[in-house]
């Protein structure tokens, strides 16, 4: 299976996001990764919809929109209003998680759902038939730029066999946080399908063509 970029907008410059977009989208990337915080589930405050509305205007690229709120449940619909294609929620945010991720089908959105680095994966098992993604955060979630945790790939490599092993193997497994071209190869090996950078991609030379160049040279397809 081919393994999609999702470069994450945190890192580019905020006050020419069009530009960082269309610069990813030229250089090949996949998806759109967008985080939303909210300043009290995450120590960090971001955007929100009219933020996933503009971009929605500039790209035709899935907008893979990561909500690291508290009780998502309010603006689901804003953000299905707004062009989300991909909506993730975090397992630790969510009372009644299924209920959430069904109601996120209901309006036409992929659902996903994310677990952070102190969460083990059985805390997925009842909702995985419910998903159309999985996301693990491969570093504590609220800035870029951090330092990938190793114990990641082992709960990657737990997933894949949890999503295997029911058949639905089709569902969507991302990982976020630290992904770089020394790290990207083995949560790729462990059976991600999606690998988000932030840093990777819009950091360091500020060369987004190279950046991503370098980050699909190390992913291998
Ligand atoms: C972190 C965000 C990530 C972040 C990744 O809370 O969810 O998407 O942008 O950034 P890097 O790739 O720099 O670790
Ligand atoms: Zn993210």
């Amino acid at each position: 299976m081919s393994v999609k970029i999702a470069p994450s907008i945190l890192s580019a410059d905020f006050a020419r996001l069009g530009e960082g977009v269309a610069a990813a989208e030229a250089a090949g990337a996949e998806w759109i990764h967008v985080d939303c915080m909210d300043g009290h589930f995450v120590p960090n405050l971001t955007i929100g919809p009219p933020v996933v509305k503009a971009l929605r205007r500039v790209t035709e690229l899935p907008l893979d929109v990561h909500l690291m709120i508290e009780r998502p449940d309010a603006l689901l619909e804003a953000f299905a209003d707004a062009g989300a294609d991909i909506l993730t929620v975090h397992q630790e945010a969510t009372v009644h998680l299924h209920r959430t991720l069904q109601r996120i089908r209901d309006l036409g959105m992929k659902a996903g759902v994310s677990i952070n680095p102190g969460t083990p994966v059985a805390a997925l098992d009842e909702v995985l038939p419910y998903v159309d993604l999985v996301l693990i955060m491969s570093v504590n979630p609220g800035f870029g730029g951090q330092r990938f945790i190793p114990t990641s790939t082992g709960k990657v490599a737990a997933v894949r066999q949890a999503l295997d092993a029911r058949g639905i193997g089709g569902v969507e497994l991302e990982v976020d946080g630290g992904i770089a071209p020394d790290t990207a190869p083995e949560v790729v090996a462990a059976g991600a399908t999606v690998v988000v950078a932030g840093a990777a991609v819009f950091g360091g030379s500020g060369d987004v063509a190279a950046n991503l160049a370098a980050l699909r040279a190390a992913v291998g397809r």
